[in-house]
């Protein structure tokens, strides 16, 4: 995604409550602190532009929500739509998202975690850069909770197959579980922007889940 200077973010708007960076947190994720409330917490990884974010604090008051973005202008951009919607259970937070996993978010804290149409980093030599690496996957893995849910969906049919070895290398979640393609009849519809990109173009997109096993025993078979 090519990092433009930000000009749609309107200076009136306070992003003081929405926004955060990982080089300033001096304390660790916590849905009480944050939200001032016990309630579900997801983190969504790699934002852009903030469509996911800004939807979903709207369609599900009930939970909470804390966007990552690398890029400075899109961290900002995302913040702004969420305080412009004056939603109070979405922050986002600008800086690396591995950094954030492997420093700041504890164990079995997340409820979901969110990874959409990462960079693919297409050269060989340049793979190490992906997000979906091992050491993130361990801290997936470690920061769900039991019953936690992993969404990753990518249009790179070789980045989606690559993550599910990865997953099934370097963690214990199950799936992928296929999730069909949504409908969409409104620009708001998609799941980010990058979803709408793809599915404009008739490019195909790979999305699945993965869970983490809630470590309850299996209910007894009834004979
Ligand atoms: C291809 S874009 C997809 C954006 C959005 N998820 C969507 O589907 O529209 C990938 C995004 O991940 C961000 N990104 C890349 N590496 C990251 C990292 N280590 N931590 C947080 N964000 C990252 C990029 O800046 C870029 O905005």
């Amino acid at each position: 995604m090519t990092r433009r200077p930000n000009t749609r973010i309107d200076s009136s708007v306070d992003l003081s409550a929405h926004y955060r960076t990982v080089e300033a947190l001096t304390q660790p994720l916590s849905v009480v602190d944050w939200f001032g409330s016990p309630g579900p917490l997801e983190v969504e990884v790699g934002s852009g532009k903030g469509l996911f974010l800004e939807t979903q604090t709207q369609q599900h008051p009930d939970r909470f929500f804390v966007g990552n973005e690398l890029a400075f202008g899109y961290a900002r951009l995302a913040a702004f739509r969420m305080a412009k919607a004056r939603v109070t259970n979405g922050i986002m937070v600008q800086g690396d998202g591995l950094k954030l996993f492997r420093e700041w978010i504890p164990d079995e804290t997340l409820d979901a975690v969110h990874v959409y149409f990462p960079d693919p980093w297409w050269k060989e030599r340049h793979r190490k850069r992906r997000v979906m690496q091992p050491g993130f996957i361990a801290d997936i893995q470690r920061t769900l909770k039991p019953g936690g849910r992993l969404h990753f969906w990518t249009d790179v049919e070789e980045y989606y197959e690559t993550t599910c070895e990865l997953l099934a290398e370097h963690s214990q979640l199950s799936g992928p579980v296929f999730v069909p393609e949504p409908p969409a009849e409104h620009d708001r519809d998609y799941r980010t922007h990058f979803e709408r990109r793809m599915r404009r173009n008739d490019h195909p997109v790979f999305r699945s889940y993965f869970d983490k096993p809630t470590g309850r025993p299996a209910e007894p078979v009834k004979h």
